[in-house]
């Protein structure tokens, strides 16, 4: 370990997005590193420690591709006093940055795979990333297939509305939205992801990986219903969130059983979740 790995490295918030309009309270933030330094190495599924300066340290997974190397993109959601300090900044503040940490989502290792995302509220933030990565005009040929399904409470919890003309004119991409309740002039899906699995995602039982992120219940359904269709536990990604503090493997706050979920994750198959022990 370095002796300056625990330091931050300064950021300025260039821009601040409303997400939501609801009171589910979502923001994502532009940053720039300070001092002309260009954005970081990363890997799709990897997060980064963001300071709130007086107020304290929260881990974030990145939502950008790691082919935009002109800002680090973060979305948040307000739960506590991090976050809640961090949605008072605007344009021009600072924060600490360290990182990135964590392994990634096996977007290499899935090249000529068709794929599968299914996200729920603020757990496309991750899969923004690997999303990104995958339709980015010099990946996109290296893949099959690519079919969204990205559930949110109601409309106005929706996240990236300006990315989806993009995504959705991508070739050979499905995108489907869905929301809890019906509601006047929505025109897309109704219901919980899980539910909608059967219907709504062409599903094969070999030749696709599924990326699932989201709540705690909902990845736990949408799991069960893909291993009721017949999906290999192997063939289904999904992210750990645990209460971090080093994020480096240090502290012991974040693991499971032998395994660091700071250092070994966030990004676990079902398979290698099934061999650890249920503490998550
Ligand atoms: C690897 C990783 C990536 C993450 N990526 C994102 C992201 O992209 N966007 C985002 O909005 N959030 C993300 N989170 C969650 C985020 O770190 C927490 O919301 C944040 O730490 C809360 O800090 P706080 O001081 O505002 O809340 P606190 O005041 O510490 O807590 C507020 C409430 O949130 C709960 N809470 C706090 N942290 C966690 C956690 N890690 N897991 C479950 N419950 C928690 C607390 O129990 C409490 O009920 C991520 C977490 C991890 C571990
Ligand atoms: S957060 Fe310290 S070991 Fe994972």
């Amino acid at each position: 370990m370095q002796r300056d790995d625990y330091l931050p490295k300064e950021a300025e918030i260039i821009e601040v997005i409303q997400e939501t309009g609801s009171n589910l309270n979502i923001k994502t933030f532009h940053l720039r590193l300070k001092g002309n330094e260009k954005v970081f190495d990363f890997e799709p599924g990897q997060f980064l420690m963001l300071t709130v300066y007086g107020v304290g340290e929260a881990p974030f997974g990145l939502a950008s591709s790691p082919s935009d190397k002109d800002k680090i993109v973060i979305s948040v959601k307000e739960t506590g006093k991090v976050t809640a300090a961090l949605h008072e900044l605007t344009v021009g503040d600072e924060v600490g940055l360290r990182g990135p940490y964590g392994n990634s989502f096996p977007v290499e290792e899935h090249k000529e795979q068709e794929l599968v995302f299914i996200s729920g509220g603020i757990g496309l933030a991750p899969l923004r990333s690997a999303i990104d990565y995958v339709l980015d005009p010099g990946n996109r040929e290296n893949y099959g297939r690519v079919q969204m399904l990205q559930a949110f409470r109601s409309p106005e919890d929706m996240l990236y509305d300006y990315d989806q003309p993009r995504w959705e004119e991508t070739t050979n991409t499905e995108l489907k939205y869905t929301i809890d309740k019906p509601c006047e002039e929505w025109e897309h899906c109704v219901g919980f992801p899980h539910n909608l699995i059967k219907d709504e995602i062409e599903c094969l039982t070999s030749g696709i990986k599924y990326y699932v992120c989201g709540p705690p219940i909902m990845i736990k359904s949408v799991i069960n219903e893909l291993l009721d269709i017949g999906v290999k536990p192997e063939d289904i990604i999904t992210t750990l969130e645990m209460r971090m503090s080093c994020g480096l493997g240090k502290c012991g706050k974040c693991n499971i059983g032998p395994h660091y979920v700071c250092k070994d994750g966030p990004v676990f198959s079902y398979q290698e979740l099934l061999e650890m022990p249920d503490e998550y």
